[in-house]
């Protein structure tokens, strides 16, 4: 049976009093679910990225048990850094279970409080996925053209101005970020020396299959081809 993509979006974790109150209750419920690791990279953020990290990790490790039908809680965080290695608490995200690799493909992404993940179970051999969400805002900058799209990709947008201009760099920058994830290297690799135009390996995510409102772009990639370039 072919692998197949599961998508999930998680909405901001908000309660009154502010990000500082939505922290304790987080802690609370990630204290005895996540691993020391993960509560330790959490204790040294500020609360608002704190707030989001542990938002995405109770929600990741939730949606990868209910993949495998096990507990939380007998799952063990096991990420792989492209320069610091194994046994991270940072880069590719992954479990163990019982002692061995769990067999899911995990990729998570942040934006605006959102949480979007997407999850392979039994994935083929070699196979590798990436997700990415973007707010547009985020790419409403002078400059991001040059920094983060190949001359093909420019083109592509040549024309656009406006909200339609934001749309079509948020699209673009998240099928690189979808990309750069499944490869594993992240940004370690020049956003513009990688065009997301025509690989088959990537494609939008509408907001009926992502669950994002309309207004963030979302993208997927999956490959089963890990020497691609
Ligand atoms: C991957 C990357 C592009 C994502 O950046 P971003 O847009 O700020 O963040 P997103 O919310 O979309 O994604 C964050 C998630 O990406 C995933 N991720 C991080 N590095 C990854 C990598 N190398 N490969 C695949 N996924 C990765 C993690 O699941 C992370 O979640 P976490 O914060 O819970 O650990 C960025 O983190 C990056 O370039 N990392 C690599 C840089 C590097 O190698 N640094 C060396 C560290 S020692």
């Amino acid at each position: 049976m072919a692998s197949q993509l599961i998508v999930r979006a998680v909405p901001p974790f908000r309660v009154p009093g502010g990000p500082a109150a939505a922290v304790g209750k987080l802690l609370d419920s990630a204290r005895g679910l996540l691993d020391d690791v993960e509560l330790a990279r959490a204790r040294g953020m500020e609360p608002l990225p704190r707030a989001a990290f542990l938002t995405g990790r109770v929600a990741q490790r939730r949606f990868a048990a209910e993949l495998l039908d096990v507990p939380p809680s007998e799952l063990t965080a096991a990420y792989d850094c492209p320069q610091c290695g194994p046994g991270v608490s940072h880069g590719r995200p992954g479990y163990t279970l019982g002692g061995a690799p769990a067999p899911v493909l995990l990729s998570l992404s942040r934006s605006a409080g959102w949480v979007l993940m997407a999850a392979v179970r039994d994935p083929a051999p070699g196979q590798r996925l990436g997700v990415d969400v973007q707010d547009p805002a985020g790419t409403d900058f002078d400059g991001f053209d040059e920094v983060a799209l190949g001359p093909a990709e420019r083109e592509s947008l040549r024309g656009l101005a406006a909200a339609e201009l934001v749309t079509g760099r948020a699209r673009l920058w998240a099928r690189k970020e979808a990309w750069l994830k499944l490869r594993g290297t992240g940004l370690r690799v020049a956003p513009d020396t990688v065009d997301v135009l025509d690989n088959p390996a990537i494609r939008d995510l509408p907001a009926a299959e992502s669950g994002l409102p309309a207004r963030f772009a979302a993208a997927v990639a999956l490959s089963g081809l890990p020497d691609r370039d």
